[in-house]
């Protein structure tokens, strides 16, 4: 029997099963990048400006990633939480995506104009201030450290190539608008706009 042949080889078994696997993977990951609902943004959504660019970058550096995702399912335990679930739209300026995968804290998808700037810093600056039993870490030379504007344009014309619709005066207003800022004034201000483009329907 030729199937007593594959199941008694395992090599030739394993094989076999990654390429039955890699045609489930196929049929369902390709169409994807042709479906329209996940390659258009939504309605009103904008690239981030030079300042929230950089607070992104800080966001990434600093490993936020590591403890928030930025994923709302569409689950009710969910959106009571945190508000509408998150659509591919949202995402479509964002490279790479930062939907995380581990919540040690809350989902940030939705965070912007949750809290004011003003909580921020002080979260920020040491979470327990503000929120007694955090074990979030502190990020106090976020205060300390300012930037220079210097990598922002290349930055966004990075962001051209991906696909990110700047225009050459918001590339050309890049270092204007970052140089001096302190880098906690970055991330606030990517941390302000996150989710509010999708404007809870409930
Ligand atoms: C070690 C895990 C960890 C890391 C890393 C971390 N956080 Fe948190 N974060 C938490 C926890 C836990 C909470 C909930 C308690 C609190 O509010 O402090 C939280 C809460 C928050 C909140 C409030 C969310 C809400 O809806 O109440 C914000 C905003 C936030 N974090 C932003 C950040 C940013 C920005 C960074 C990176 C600079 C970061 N966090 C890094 C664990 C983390």
């Amino acid at each position: 029997m030729r199937h007593e042949i594959v199941e008694k080889n395992v090599g030739l078994l394993a094989i076999l099963i990654l390429v039955v696997i890699s045609f489930g993977g196929l049929a369902e990951i390709v169409p994807l990048f042709f479906q329209k609902e996940t390659t258009t943004p939504i309605e009103g959504l904008k690239p981030l400006t030079a300042l929230e660019l950089e607070g992104r970058d800080i966001y990434i550096r600093e490993g936020c990633v590591g403890c928030h995702s930025q994923m709302i399912r569409p689950f009710r335990a969910e959106t009571e939480r945190y508000g509408h679930y998150s659509v591919a739209g949202e995402f479509v300026y964002d490279h790479p995506f930062l939907w995380g995968s581990k919540r040690t804290g809350p989902d940030l998808a939705r965070v912007g104009g949750r809290y004011s700037d003003a909580w921020h810093r002080a979260h920020l600056y040491n979470p327990r201030d503000v929120v007694p039993e955090s074990k979030m870490p502190e990020y106090p030379w976020l205060f300390a450290n300012t930037l220079d504007g210097e990598g922002t344009a290349q930055k966004m014309s990075a962001m051209r190539h991906l696909g990110v619709p700047y225009t050459d005066e918001e590339i050309a207003g890049a270092k204007q608008q970052v140089r001096g800022q302190q880098e906690i004034t970055a991330l606030i201000a990517y941390l302000q706009q996150l989710g509010t483009v999708l404007k809870d329907t409930r």
